[in-house]
C-alpha cells in the first residue's frame, strides 16, 4: 500500500518534471524562431500604420507585399530559403514606427525591412535601421529626408521635387493657372515639402501663391482656411495633404461655392478617398506612382492577380510595395547572403527593375527615378490619366504616352505627353472597381502641352 503510494508521488513528480521539461524546450525553440536563430529563412521585417489615420496606407501596403512574397515562396523562395513576413501595425504614428523598427533589429534580427509609406515614420524609424545596419527599403515615401538618412535606407518611388515639379508645372502650363491657394498640413514633412516644391515650380511657370493656410491632422473643419482662400480668387488650390482631410476639403470648398480645382500628390491616393469625398472631388488632380490601366501585360497581370486575390483595384500603395518586395527579394538573391552589408551594395545596384509602377534604377542617392501620371478625377470617382511625365533620368515604361514625344516636352530634359488618346480605358473607379468603358478625358482647359518636370529638380542617375 504505502509503496503504492510512493511509486505515485514518484510518477506524478516524474509527470511534472516532464511536462516542465517540454514547456522549456517550445519556449527555448520558438525564442530561437524568435531572434531568428533559425537560420532557415529570410526574415523581412514590414512596419506599416494598419490601424489610425491612414491605415489605409498600410492596409494596401500589406497586401502588395504579401502577394510578392507568397509568389515568390511559390516559386521556391529565396536563397532556397522561405521568407517569411514579420508584419507590424505602427497605427500611423512616427514614435511606434521607430519602437518597431528597434524590435525588429534587436529582437526579431530581421535581414532588412520594408516600410513606411507616409514619410514622417519613415524619417523617424530610419536611424535606427541605419545604426543596426540592416537595409531599409520604403516603398513610397517621397520627402527627400528619408534616404538622406543614411546609406543603408533607399527609397523605390520618385521624390517630392520631382513630383512637386509636375504639379506645380501642370497648373501653371496646362491649366493655364496665375493664382494659386495653398493648403498644407503643418506638421506632416511630406506636406510642407510638397507644397514648398510646388510653389517654386508653380512660380517659375509664371504663377503665384495668393493664400496660404494650414491644418493639422485629424482637423475636420477646414471652412475658415478656405473662406480666406477663397477671398483671393485662386484659379487652383494646391492641397498636398492625405486623403483624410483631401476629401472634407474638397467637400467643404463646394459648399462654399469654390470652382477652382483642387490639386495634390500621391498622398491622395486611396479607397477612402472618394467615400469621403464623393462628387466634390470631381474635376481636380493629383500625381501619382501608376495607373491601373497602363496596357502594360506586366500591370494588367499584376491588376488582374491583385483583384482575384483581394476583391478590390490595387491602388498606387498596393502596386508601388508589391515592387518594393520584389525588388528587395532580387537584391537578396543578387547579394546571395544574408548579411545586411550585402543586401545593402545589392540594393545599391538595381538597375533597370521592371515593376508594375515603371522601371526601376536606384541612384546614387538612393532613390528611384520614375514617370510620374496626373490623374484628374472624373465622374463617378474614376481616375482619367490626364498627362504622364518622364523626368530626366527616368526610364519611360512601355505604356503609350510614356516616351518621349515630340514637341510634348515644356523643359529641356523631361518629356511628358498629353493624355489625349494615350490610355485607352482609364477605369479606376475608386469606389465601385474598374470600369472598362471609362475613357480617359482631356484635362479640362488644358493646352496640348503637358507638364515636365524641371531637369534642376530631377535626381540624376548613377
Ligand atoms: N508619398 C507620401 C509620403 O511620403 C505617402 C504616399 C505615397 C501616400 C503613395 C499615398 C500614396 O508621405
Amino acid at each position: 500500500m504505502l509503496s503504492t503510494k510512493k511509486a505515485a508521488r514518484f510518477i506524478n513528480t516524474m509527470r511534472k518534471f516532464v511536462a516542465l521539461t517540454l514547456v522549456l524546450l517550445i519556449g527555448l525553440a520558438s525564442s530561437c524562431v524568435q531572434q531568428g536563430g533559425g537560420g532557415d529563412k529570410v526574415r523581412i521585417g514590414v512596419f506599416m500604420s494598419l490601424t489610425g489615420s491612414t491605415a489605409n496606407f498600410g492596409i494596401s501596403s500589406v497586401n502588395g507585399i504579401k502577394m510578392a512574397t507568397d509568389e515568390a515562396n511559390a516559386a521556391g523562395g529565396i536563397l532556397g530559403k522561405q521568407i517569411e513576413l514579420v508584419v507590424q501595425d505602427d497605427r500611423s504614428d512616427a514614435q511606434e514606427a521607430a519602437t518597431i523598427v528597434t524590435r525588429f533589429v534587436t529582437q526579431d534580427k530581421v535581414h532588412a525591412i520594408l516600410g513606411e509609406v507616409a514619410s514622417s515614420r519613415s524619417i523617424a524609424a530610419a536611424p535606427i535601421a541605419q545604426n543596426a545596419k540592416i537595409p531599409m527599403l520604403s516603398p513610397s515615401s517621397t520627402n527627400p529626408e528619408v534616404t538622406r538618412k543614411g546609406d543603408y535606407i533607399f527609397r523605390s518611388c520618385f521624390t517630392d521635387p520631382i513630383q512637386g515639379a509636375a504639379i506645380g508645372e501642370f497648373a501653371g502650363k496646362n491649366l493655364n493657372a496665375k493664382r494659386a491657394g495653398l493648403l498644407i498640413d503643418r506638421k506632416n514633412d511630406y506636406s510642407v515639402g510638397l507644397g514648398q516644391f510646388i510653389r517654386e515650380a508653380f512660380q517659375k511657370s509664371g504663377g503665384q501663391i495668393v493664400a496660404e493656410q494650414s491644418y493639422q491632422e485629424g482637423d475636420t473643419d477646414f471652412n475658415g482656411q478656405l473662406t480666406s482662400i477663397k477671398s483671393q480668387n485662386p484659379d487652383v488650390i494646391f492641397v498636398p495633404g492625405y486623403y483624410g482631410e483631401v476629401g472634407l476639403v474638397a467637400q467643404q470648398a463646394k459648399k462654399l461655392g469654390i470652382n477652382a480645382p483642387l490639386l495634390g500628390g500621391d498622398g491622395w491616393d486611396s479607397q477612402q478617398l472618394w467615400q469621403i469625398g464623393g462628387q466634390a472631388l470631381v474635376g481636380s488632380y493629383f500625381s501619382n506612382h501608376y495607373s491601373v490601366d497602363d496596357p502594360d501585360p506586366a500591370v494588367s497581370k499584376f491588376v488582374n492577380d491583385y483583384k482575384t486575390r483581394y476583391g478590390s483595384v490595387p491602388d498606387a500603395l498596393a502596386a508601388t510595395a508589391y515592387d518594393a518586395a520584389r525588388i528587395m527579394f532580387d537584391a537578396i538573391k543578387r547579394a546571395n547572403s544574408t548579411d545586411g552589408p550585402a543586401i545593402r551594395d545589392a540594393l545599391a545596384k538595381t538597375a533597370n527593375f521592371p515593376g508594375v509602377t515603371g522601371i526601376v534604377t536606384i541612384n546614387s542617392e538612393r532613390n528611384a527615378v520614375k514617370p510620374i501620371v496626373m490623374i484628374q478625377i472624373g465622374d463617378g470617382g474614376k481616375y482619367n490619366v490626364a498627362a504622364r511625365v518622364t523626368p530626366e533620368g527616368a526610364t519611360a515604361t512601355g505604356a503609350p504616352g510614356a516616351s518621349p514625344s515630340p514637341g510634348a516636352s515644356a523643359s529641356p530634359g523631361a518629356s511628358a505627353s498629353p493624355a489625349t488618346g494615350a490610355s485607352p480605358a482609364a477605369g479606376a473607379s475608386p469606389a465601385a472597381g474598374a470600369s472598362p468603358a471609362a475613357s480617359a478625358s482631356p484635362a479640362r482647359g488644358a493646352s496640348p502641352t503637358a507638364p515636365a518636370a524641371s531637369p534642376r529638380s530631377a535626381n540624376s542617375t548613377p
